[in-house]
Formats: C-alpha cells, sequence, structure tokens
C-alpha cells in the first residue's frame, strides 16, 4: 500500500486527510506539533494500526531533518503539506502590521513547506506516486486578488506557490510532481464552535 505522509495533522483538513487514507488502507504518517493532546488523531490511529502519529512543528526544521532520519528508507509516495496559519485580524492590517506575526505565516506557510519537500526528497524519489501536494489557497493567487487585505496569509500562499511551481519544473526530470491546491472554504473548528 502507498504511504502518506500529513502535516498539521491532528484538526481540520489534515484530520480528515488522515481520516480517510487510513480508511483506504493506506500507511499514514500523521504529523502534528502536540501528538499527546491530538485526541481525535490518537483515537484513529487506535482504530487503524496503518496509521503512526509522530511530532512535528513545520517551523522547526531540526525537527524536520530528525524525522526525515528517522523514516530513511522508507518510501513516502505522497507528502501533504497541509499545516498552515491565518494570522491576519483587523487590529493587524496595513498600518498596524505586525512583522513578527508576518514572519511566523512566511515559516509556516512558505519556508515549512519547502523544507519538508527537501528534507523528504529521497524518500518521495524511492515511491511510486512520487508527488508533493500543498495546500494552498486561492488567495494566494495575485490576479484573483479583488478584496486587498490578508497580508500575511495572501503573501505567504504567493510565496508557497512560486516556490512549489518552480519544484514542479526543478523536479520533473526526477518524475516528482508538484501540486498546488486550493481546498475551497471549509468551516474551521473555531467557527463550527462558535456557532
Ligand atoms: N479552511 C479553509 O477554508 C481553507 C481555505 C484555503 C486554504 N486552506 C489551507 O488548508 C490548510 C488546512 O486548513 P484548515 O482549515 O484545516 O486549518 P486549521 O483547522 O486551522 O488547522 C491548521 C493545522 O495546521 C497546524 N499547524 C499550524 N502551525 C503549525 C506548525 N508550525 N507545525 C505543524 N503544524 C502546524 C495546526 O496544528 P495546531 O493544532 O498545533 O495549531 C493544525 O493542525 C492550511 O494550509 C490552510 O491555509 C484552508
Amino acid at each position: 500500500m502507498p504511504t502518506v505522509l500529513v502535516t498539521g495533522a491532528n484538526r481540520g483538513i489534515g484530520f480528515q486527510f488522515c481520516k480517510k487514507y487510513s480508511e483506504y488502507g493506506w500507511k499514514v504518517i500523521a504529523c502534528c506539533r502536540r501528538p499527546d493532546q491530538s485526541h481525535d488523531l490518537n483515537a484513529v490511529a487506535k482504530s487503524f494500526d496503518n496509521l503512526v502519529v509522530e511530532s512535528l512543528d513545520i517551523s522547526l526544521f531540526e525537527q524536520v531533518d530528525k524525522l526525515a532520519i528517522k523514516l530513511s528508507g522508507m518510501p513516502v509516495d505522497i507528502l501533504i503539506n497541509n499545516a498552515g496559519v491565518y494570522d491576519d485580524n483587523r487590529m493587524n492590517g496595513f498600518g498596524r502590521l505586525d512583522y513578527a506575526k508576518w514572519l511566523n505565516s512566511l515559516n509556516i506557510n512558505t519556508l515549512g513547506p519547502v523544507k519538508l519537500a527537501e528534507a523528504f526528497l529521497p524518500h518521495i524519489i524511492q515511491s511510486e506516486k512520487k508527488l508533493i501536494v500543498n495546500i494552498s489557497s486561492l488567495m494566494g493567487s495575485i490576479s484573483d486578488n479583488s478584496s486587498g487585505g490578508s497580508i500575511l496569509y495572501r503573501s505567504s500562499k504567493a510565496a508557497l506557490n512560486a516556490a512549489m511551481k518552480s519544484l514542479s519544473i526543478d523536479l520533473k526530470d526526477q518524475g516528482v510532481g508538484a501540486l498546488i491546491l486550493h481546498p475551497g472554504w471549509v468551516k474551521p473548528i473555531w467557527v463550527e464552535q462558535a456557532l
């Protein structure tokens, strides 16, 4: 069975990817920052022995390298760069930009996925499917931006798109594909809880 590695696996879209791939019988490496607090994911891991939970903060590159070494020799068919943050709010728009938060958005939404792709390239090349899948956003599109705002998020997803477009060209000869996907609007858990 193929293997998928998912970041941000403890909730939201990443969690659903893990659940579905487990149900389909794939080997799932479900990465999240705090496995001990990831109760839904741990419940899935109890039901499916093809899912393993790994601790990973994608902004801490030593953790990324450590996990790649731990899993060396294991083919990864699909790397799903799903983890992401939306750090914009009414209080930190243009004029009151929070540059520390902007750097955090770039670290998590742009640099992290590229670092994952670099660290896991040997695993991906060994696999059959050889795919790097990035959960980006239409908000990263420059041509689609008709409403402005969300500078932190938009710029970090635009940079992710640019980097992954380059990887799709640079890795073509090695048979590796880099996809940029927009999932549509998916209700975040905090909206659900507030309703
Ligand atoms: N929801 C939408 O409508 C929508 C639309 C377009 C694109 N997207 C994109 O789709 C992806 C998933 O969205 P979602 O709605 O499922 O988001 P979410 O519910 O807010 O979940 C975000 C996930 O990313 C993880 N994460 C954040 N920072 C991390 C880090 N430094 N290292 C590792 N994991 C980290 C979170 O872990 P913690 O629990 O530890 O914080 C969480 O698992 C994101 O990239 C998002 O930008 C979503």
